[in-house]
């Protein structure tokens, strides 16, 4: 069952995330996100899932009946100028891994350029969290959240989805759903100061890939 996510559902999705996502997303795996015992925050993560909800386009599947969240997508709007804030908001991120992974993602938009790539658009629906609970994997809970964020993007007059895929398994899920990638930035040739790769997640996380999908 798919329902929409609620401000007030912030303290459940925080709890659920926090099992999963923010340990079990292959960047974040590869940072260590939450230090090497999982036990140390990251505010700044939380506060930008919980940013989320400030517009009603997140959903998640629950169980039916218990209603226990069993995976989210959480999707938000962006305009032109929006490349750019996410490089700002990068530079200013107080957790020095958490600032890894938003300088990759900000390369990773700018690269795409989608305002430019595609002339006339003014809005665009991006799906900035996907997570499913570990025990429910490669059910199709991911590809169906995916598929009712596609018929939200038509619902709300977006003309294009945007979904930035750190994991090997969400490319194959919007691949499968007609989203083509514009722009790939392979793990191993994004090195930092030192020469090394920054992220060196398990395989067959390989890459990350901004996939999009014309309404
Ligand atoms: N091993 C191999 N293939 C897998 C696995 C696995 N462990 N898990 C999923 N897949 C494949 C599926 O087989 C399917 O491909 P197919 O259609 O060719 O069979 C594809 O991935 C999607 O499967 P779904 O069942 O629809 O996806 P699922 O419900 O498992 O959710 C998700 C996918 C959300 C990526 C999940 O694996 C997850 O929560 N991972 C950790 C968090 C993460 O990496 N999120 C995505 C980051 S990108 C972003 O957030 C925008």
């Amino acid at each position: 069952e798919l329902v929409f996510l609620r401000q007030e559902d912030a303290p459940r999705l925080l709890a659920f995330l926090k099992r999963f996502f923010f340990r079990d997303e292959p960047l974040n795996v590869a940072v260590q996100l939450l230090g090497p015992r999982h036990d140390q925050p990251c505010v700044p993560l939380e506060e930008y899932c919980a940013e989320a909800l400030q517009e009603p386009l997140s959903i998640a599947a629950v169980a039916p009946g218990s209603g226990e969240l069993l995976g989210v997508c959480l999707n938000g709007s962006n305009a032109p100028g929006h490349a750019d804030e996410a490089r700002a908001r990068a530079a200013a991120c107080p957790h020095p891994r958490f600032r890894k992974i938003l300088r990759l993602l900000a390369e990773v938009e700018a690269q795409a350029d989608l305002f430019a790539r595609f002339p006339g658009l003014q809005r665009l629906l991006e799906v900035r969290v996907l997570s499913v609970d570990g025990a429910c994997r490669g059910l199709g809970i991911g590809t169906a959240l995916l598929r009712r964020t596609r018929e939200l993007a038509a619902e709300h007059g977006f003309p294009l989805v945007r979904c930035d895929c750190t994991s090997a398994f969400s490319a194959r899920a919007v691949d499968r759903l007609g989203f083509y990638p514009v722009c790939t930035l392979p793990y191993d040739s994004y090195l930092g100061d030192d020469g090394r790769p920054v992220f060196q997640p398990e395989p067959p996380h390989t890459q990350v890939s901004c996939y999009v999908y014309k309404v």
